[in-house]
C-alpha cells in the first residue's frame, strides 16, 4: 500500500471510531436469495421419524434454501443457507460447493459456505449417504439429493447476484409458548449452579440478522430459534417445512405484497440452533387412550393407557403448526417493526473471518480439565454406536417395539441381533459405557459408512457476531456451554464482547450431542450422541482451538475429508415405471368436478386423472393453480401448491395399469376475495413406450360468495 492510501486509511478509521463517520465501519456487501428445493412429494419416505408408515403422498408446503452472503472491505466473504430439510448430509454440500466454483471460481469454498438443515420431519429423504440415515428411506434417492443441492445452490447463486452496499442488525426477543424440553429428567442432571442461571430448561430467545441495504431498505431477516420442528407428527404424509418453515413464509408475506409464496425479493428465514431437547407440542407427554401424563423416566404408558406422545397446542397438527409458526413469525416482525429500537438492536461491525476444520472424533485425543477431580483428564472419541434408547424414539415420535427411553441395561434378544449385524468390541462397550449399545454403526462397512466418523466443525464470523455451525443436534444445556465458550475465547483472544449463535444440523449430520452430565441418563438423545460420552467435549475442545485461529488469524491443518462414497450409494426405492389412463379419459381428465359455488372455510376438492408427481418436480412452479377471473381474458393465480390453504393428495388408482388421480384441496379462508375461480393441474406422464410429456387440466369454475 502506497503511504499515501495508508494516511487516508488511518484518517477514515480515525472518524470511524470517533463516530463522525459511523457508517463507514460496516462497510459491507450483503445478498440474500432465495430457491425452491422441493423433493419427491410421492412415494419416497420421509426422514425424521424413521417411522416405515410414513411414505410421501402428496404436498402442503413446499421447501425452500434461503441465503445470505456478506462481503468485507477485504474482500473476505461468507455464505450461509437454510433450507427446508432434515438435516444437511457432507455429499450434498460438497456437490454445492463444486457447483458455485464452477460458476464463481474459488470465491465459495467448504471453508467459507455453511449450509444448515431446518430439521423438518416432513420432507423426503434418501441424502445423507450414510446407511444408517438412508435405511428408513430404503437408500439413497437421487431425485432428493438432486433438489437439495440445486436449490441451496440457487439460493447462494441469487444472493450473489443481488449484493449490495449494505449493513447488518442483530436483535433479540423472547418468545414464549412455543417450546417446552422433551427430556426434563435429563436436563436435571446438569450442575444445580448452572441451571440457576438460566430462567428455563429450553432457550427462549430468538435471535434476529436483518440485511438493509444504504437506504435502509429491508432486504431479509434471518432468525434463530431452537424448536424442533415436530408440529407435524409421524402420521403425516403430506410434504411440509412444517412450523419453522411456515413461520419463514409468514414472515415473508407481510413484505412480498402480492406474491405467491416462495416469491419476491425479500427472504425470511427461520434457522434450527440448539434444539436437540426441545419439543413444539407444547401440552406435553400425554398417554393417547388415558389422556394420564405418561411415566417422565421412561416416557411410557401402563398398558391400555395407550402410547405416549406430546401434542399441542391446537387441535390437529396442522392447527398446532399454525400456532407456533405464527408465534415465532409475530417474534420476528416484532423486532423488524420495532422503530424505537427499544429492544437490544445494534448494528454488527468489524471484519469477516471464517475457518474450517474436519475432526476424526473416534480417533480425537485430548485432555481436558476435570473440575471435580481437579486435574486434567485424557478424553477420545468412540466409534460411532447407537444405544438401546435411540429405538425408543422420542414423546414427539415413539419408536417401534417395546423400547424404553433411559434403558442403560441390555437385553440378550436384541443384543442376538445387533451381534448378528456387527457386534461391538469389548472397547466399544466400555467406551460408550453407560450407554448399551444397540447398533455398533461404526464398525459396519457395508456396503459403505453406516456413521460419519469425520465430522465438520466451522466457524463464520462477521464482526463481533459468530456463527458456529455444529454437524448434529445440540441440546439445549450443550448448546448454552459452546456458546459461553466461544465467546469467552473469543473476548481473551482480543475479540470483541462476541455474540455466538448455533448453526444447528450443518453440513454433516451426527445425531445428537448431550452434556457428559445428560449422557448419564441415557434418554434418547444420549442414546444418540454417537461418539460416547466425551462428544460434547471433544466439541468444547476443538471450538475453543477454532476460535482462537480464527481470530488470531492462524491456520489449523484442515484434517481428513469425510470419505467419497457417492459412487457406491445403494437404493432399493423404484423410479417410475410408467403411468396410464383409462381409455376415453386422458391425463389432466377432471373425474371430479367442484361445485358451483362456495363460502368461507369451505373446503373445495377436484380430482384429475394424474401422472406420477415424481415424473417433474415442478421446481420453482406449482402441480397446480387456483385461479380467479379478472376479465373475460385474463384469469390470475392466487394460490399455489406452496400456499398453507391449499394441498395435494395422490392416489394411485390401479398399480398394474398405472392409473393415477391427484386430489387438490383448497380451503377458502377469511381473507379471500369473492368471485369466479378455477382449478388448472399441471402434470407430467411417462408413457409406457418411454419418455415424459406434460399435460394440462382445467376444473370448471366456480363462485366464491361471502355468504
Ligand atoms: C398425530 O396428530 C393427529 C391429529 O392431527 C392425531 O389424531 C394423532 O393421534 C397424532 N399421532 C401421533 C402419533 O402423534
Ligand atoms: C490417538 O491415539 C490413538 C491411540 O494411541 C492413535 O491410534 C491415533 O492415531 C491418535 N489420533 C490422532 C488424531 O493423533
Ligand atoms: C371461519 O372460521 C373461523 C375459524 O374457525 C371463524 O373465526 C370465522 O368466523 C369463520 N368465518 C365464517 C364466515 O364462517
Amino acid at each position: 500500500m502506497h503511504w499515501q492510501a495508508s494516511v487516508i486509511l488511518v484518517a477514515l478509521v480515525t472518524l470511524c471510531l470517533s463516530g463522525v463517520l459511523w457508517s463507514c465501519i460496516s462497510a459491507y456487501q450483503v445478498g440474500v436469495g432465495r430457491a425452491d428445493s422441493t423433493g419427491p412429494p410421492v412415494e419416497i419416505h420421509f426422514m425424521g421419524y424413521a417411522n416405515l408408515k410414513q411414505v410421501g403422498r402428496g404436498l402442503h408446503l413446499r421447501q425452500f434454501a434461503r441465503a445470505f452472503v456478506v462481503e468485507d472491505e477485504n474482500h473476505k466473504r461468507v455464505a450461509f443457507v437454510s433450507v427446508d430439510a432434515g438435516m444437511m448430509g457432507y455429499g450434498v454440500k460438497r456437490e454445492v460447493v463444486k457447483r458455485l466454483q464452477a460458476r464463481y471460481g474459488d470465491i465459495y469454498t467448504a471453508d467459507n459456505v455453511v449450509i444448515s438443515g431446518t430439521h423438518t420431519h416432513s420432507a423426503p429423504g434418501g441424502f445423507l449417504m450414510h446407511l444408517l440415515y438412508d435405511i428408513s428411506i430404503l437408500g439413497f434417492v437421487p431425485q432428493t439429493f438432486e433438489a437439495l443441492v440445486q436449490g441451496c445452490y440457487l439460493s447462494i447463486k441469487r444472493a450473489t447476484d443481488n449484493m449490495v452496499d449494505g449493513r447488518i442488525f442483530l436483535s433479540r426477543t423472547t418468545i414464549l409458548n412455543v417450546n417446552i424440553n422433551r427430556s426434563p429428567t435429563s436436563y436435571l442432571r446438569n450442575p444445580v449452579e448452572e441451571r440457576a442461571q438460566y430462567e428455563h430448561d429450553v432457550d427462549k430467545v430468538l435471535t434476529q440478522l436483518r440485511f438493509v441495504d444504504s437506504e435502509n431498505t429491508l432486504l431479509g431477516a434471518f432468525n434463530w430459534y431452537a424448536v424442533h420442528p415436530t408440529s407435524m407428527n409421524n402420521t403425516n404424509k403430506l410434504v411440509t417445512s412444517d412450523n419453522m418453515g411456515y413461520a419463514s413464509l409468514l414472515l415473508e408475506k407481510e413484505y412480498n405484497t402480492n406474491k405467491v409464496p416462495g416469491k419476491g425479493k425479500f427472504v425470511g428465514a427461520f434457522c434450527s440452533s440448539n434444539l436437540g431437547d426441545v419439543s413444539p407440542n407444547i401440552m406435553g407427554p400425554k398417554c393417547s387412550i388415558s389422556g394420564n401424563d405418561c411415566d417422565l423416566l421412561t416416557s411410557k404408558c401402563p398398558q391400555k393407557e395407550g402410547e405416549c406422545f406430546a401434542s399441542g397446542p391446537g387441535r390437529d397438527m396442522f392447527e398446532s403448526t399454525e400456532i407456533i409458526a405464527s408465534r415465532l413469525a409475530d417474534g420476528a416482525l416484532r423486532l423488524l417493526n420495532d422503530n424505537s429500537q427499544e429492544t437490544t438492536s445494534r448494528e454488527i461491525v468489524g471484519e469477516l473471518a471464517y475457518i474450517h476444520q474436519f475432526v476424526d472424533m473416534p480417533n480425537y485425543n485430548g485432555t481436558t480439565y476435570n473440575p471435580l477431580q481437579r486435574k486434567l483428564d485424557k478424553i477420545r472419541g468412540c466409534l460411532p454406536a447407537m444405544g438401546y434408547s435411540f429405538a425408543a424414539g422420542t414423546t414427539d415420535g415413539p419408536g417401534a417395539f417395546s423400547f424404553e427411553q433411559g434403558t442403560i441395561t441390555g437385553n440378550a434378544m436384541w443384543n442376538a441381533v445387533r451381534d448378528f449385524i456387527v457386534p461391538p468390541t469389548q472397547e466399544d462397550i466400555s467406551c460408550h459405557s453407560p450407554k448399551p449399545i444397540l447398533l455398533a454403526t461404526g464398525r459396519a462397512t457395508f456396503p459403505y459408512e453406516w456413521q460419519p466418523k469425520i465430522v465438520s466443525t466451522q466457524l463464520l464470523k462477521i464482526g463481533d457476531l459468530i456463527l458456529a455451525a455444529v454437524p448434529g443436534e445440540f441440546t439445549t444445556m450443550a448448546g448454552r456451554r459452546l456458546r459461553n465458550k466461544i465467546s469467552a475465547v473469543a473476548v481473551a483472544t482480543g475479540g470483541k464482547d462476541t455474540e455466538v449463535i448455533i448453526a444447528g444440523l450443518s453440513n454433516i449430520y451426527t445425531s445428537y450431542i448431550t452434556t457428559p452430565e445428560e449422557y448419564q441418563a441415557q434418554r434418547y438423545e444420549a442414546a444418540s450422541t454417537i461418539f460416547g460420552p466425551n462428544t460434547h467435549t471433544i466439541y468444547m475442545d476443538v471450538f475453543e482451538q477454532l476460535t482462537k485461529a480464527m481470530i488470531r488469524g492462524e491456520r489449523l491443518p484442515p484434517g481428513p475429508a469425510p470419505p467419497y462414497m457417492n459412487d457406491r450409494m445403494l437404493s432399493m426405492n423404484t423410479g417410475v415405471i410408467f403411468d396410464g389412463h383409462p381409455i376415453g379419459k386422458d391425463f389432466g381428465f377432471v373425474k371430479l368436478q367442484p361445485k358451483k359455488s362456495y363460502q368461507i372455510n369451505e373446503t373445495v376438492v377436484v380430482t384429475f386423472i394424474a401422472g406420477n408427481p415424481r415424473n417433474n418436480l415442478f421446481p420453482e412452479k406449482t402441480y397446480f393453480a387456483v385461479e380467479r377471473k379478472i376479465n373475460e381474458e385474463r384469469w390470475k393465480v392466487a394460490y399455489t401448491d406452496a400456499s398453507w390453504e391449499t394441498k395435494f393428495i395422490w392416489e394411485r388408482v390401479h398399480l398394474i395399469l398405472g392409473f393415477s388421480d391427484i386430489h387438490i384441496h383448497w380451503t377458502i379462508g377469511t381473507n379471500t376475495l369473492p368471485g369466479e375461480y378455477r382449478i388448472r393441474h399441471f402434470g407430467n406422464y411417462k408413457y409406457i413406450l418411454g419418455g415424459i410429456f406434460p399435460y394440462e387440466g382445467i376444473s370448471n369454475s366456480f363462485l366464491v360468495t361471502e355468504d
